[in-house]
């Protein structure tokens, strides 16, 4: 039978034949996946199943027994974080990794602020920024003005999404983003993930199976 929905081209990722085996446990074994643009890759597993440590493959570099990873049809040697955001792969954790104390913007450029040409942060236009990529987001977000650890989970959510997408990734990993979540604000990343993939962005998304 042929799949006429099945993407063509040449894949975002294409992890083949990944195996990892932490002393005797084999979290992974043979697995192969592959990711194109505007797709979205659930990775269903009960707790222990082995998706945070695919994940972390391609994230940051765990050193696999065997397989090969593929970006854009090449061969790549991921062998730290850097190297991964180098490939346009950001991932986004359980814990988001949000500095609680300062607004949306401050979180956007944490790192890699911008600056005037006097040497001093350019608030003005990282506010303007962060204005731009969450109105693609999340058009009803409007509290730019707020430290971020006071807004609800689904806006913590896509302040940590829009930090991910705003320096060009192409690819995007989610390791359980719902895990946390309401179902008003597990309904609102739906959404959020509909929005990257519209953009032609490719989505793993890690969801577990047979909880709660
Ligand atoms: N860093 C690690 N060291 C040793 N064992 C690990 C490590 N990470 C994961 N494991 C084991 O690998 C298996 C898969 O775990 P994990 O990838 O976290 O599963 P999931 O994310 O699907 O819940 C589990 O048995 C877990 O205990
Ligand atoms: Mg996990």
């Amino acid at each position: 039978m042929v799949d006429t929905t099945a993407p063509t081209g040449t894949p975002l990722i294409d992890m083949r034949n990944i195996s990892i085996a932490f002393g005797g446990i084999r979290a992974v074994d043979d697995a192969s996946i592959d990711l194109f643009p505007g797709e979205v890759v659930a990775l269903l597993g009960h707790n222990g199943a082995g998706k945070s440590t695919l994940i972390k493959i391609l994230s940051v570099a765990y050193k696999r027994d065997s397989g090969q990873i593929f970006v854009n049809g090449e061969e790549a040697s991921i062998s730290n974080p850097r190297d991964a955001k180098k490939y346009g792969i950001e991932t986004i954790y359980q814990t988001l990794a949000l500095a609680d104390n300062v607004d949306a913007a401050a979180n956007l450029f944490l790192g890699r602020e911008l600056m005037t040409d006097w040497g001093t942060l350019d608030d003005g236009a990282m506010e303007a920024e962060a204005r731009k990529v969450m109105g693609r987001l999340n058009p009803r977000f409007q509290r730019f003005k707020e430290p971020v650890v006071k807004l609800s989970g689904g806006q913590r959510q896509s302040v940590a999404i829009a930090r991910a997408i705003l320096f060009n990734a192409r690819i995007l990993i989610m390791d359980e983003p719902t895990a946390a979540l309401g179902p008003q604000e597990t309904a609102q990343v739906g959404e959020l993930v509909m929005q990257l993939k519209a953009d032609g962005i490719g989505i793993f998304l890690s969801l577990p199976t047979g909880s709660a």
